[in-house]
């Protein structure tokens, strides 16, 4: 559905990465972590194209919704210039989320993230320990500078930070981190790069969901942008029936 939403709060939280607090009409949807907002970036025809962009935190008492974005092509760079009272349109609630059932009360999950893919995780993270699921964390950047929301994902429990260059946290991937913790979880939970995305898909032990980023073109399923094949020799479309799939089910 189209959305129209007024920008509320813009900060960069780390190197070229922006968080956008958006009001909204929230009380209309019942959103999913690991669903998503399709965003006209600019009034002006220069950009047509909408951007995926994931959502980070839903708080349904103030009709917020918060996302965030890298500034890395010029749709997202001219999203990145938006000012505090403007208004921008999207489209929402795309995709599926995650299924948090599948993870019972008392249960104890894995949620990896890397990069841009650590924010819908936040939200997701809130929803399961409201479960009462106990969450351990492990989250990968490429560096220092790169790294956000380690205050945030510390507050709701145990969280582990990698760097690729070892400027802060553990040096490596967030596969070097898991090693050591062991696998003794009841699920896991990730959305990250394709590469960090395949490791566990084949590695992890126990049930899991991984959540794809993908460019997409129309976000609800017409213009077949954003397939990708499945392990059992199918297609599916990242945008409506994904971005999160189970462990196992589509090629990375
Ligand atoms: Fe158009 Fe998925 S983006 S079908």
């Amino acid at each position: 559905m189209l959305q129209l939403a007024t920008a509320i709060k813009k900060s960069e939280i780390a190197d070229n990465i922006f968080e956008l607090v958006l009001k909204t009409e929230l009380h209309k949807y019942t959103l999913r972590p690991g669903q998503f907002v399709h965003v006209r970036v600019s009034k002006s025809t220069e950009h047509v194209l909408r951007r995926p962009i994931s959502i980070s935190n839903i708080d349904y008492d103030n009709n917020e919704i918060t996302i965030v974005f890298r500034a890395e092509g010029a749709g997202t760079r001219k999203l990145a210039e938006i000012n505090e009272g403007e208004t921008l349109d999207f489209l929402m609630p795309l995709g599926n989320g995650y299924d948090i059932t599948a993870a019972a009360g008392g249960s104890h999950v894995l949620i990896v993230g890397g990069g841009i893919g650590v924010p819908p995780l936040y939200e997701l993270s809130k929803q399961l320990k409201e479960r009462g699921v106990k969450t351990t964390h492990v989250l990968g950047f490429n560096s220092k500078k790169d790294v956000f929301y380690e205050a945030e994902f510390k507050n709701l429990g145990e969280t582990y930070i990698a760097t690729a260059d070892g400027t802060y946290g553990s040096a490596g991937f967030v596969t070097d981190v898991i090693q050591k913790l062991g696998t003794d979880f009841n699920q896991f939970y990730a959305c990250g790069p394709k590469v960090m995305l395949k490791v566990l898909d084949e590695t992890m032990p126990m049930d899991g969901f991984i959540s794809l980023e993908e460019r997409m073109g129309c976000g609800f399923g017409v213009c077949y942008a954003c397939v990708c094949e499945t392990k059992a020799g199918g297609h599916l479309k990242i945008c409506t029936d994904g971005p999160v799939f189970e462990k196992g089910a589509v090629v990375l």
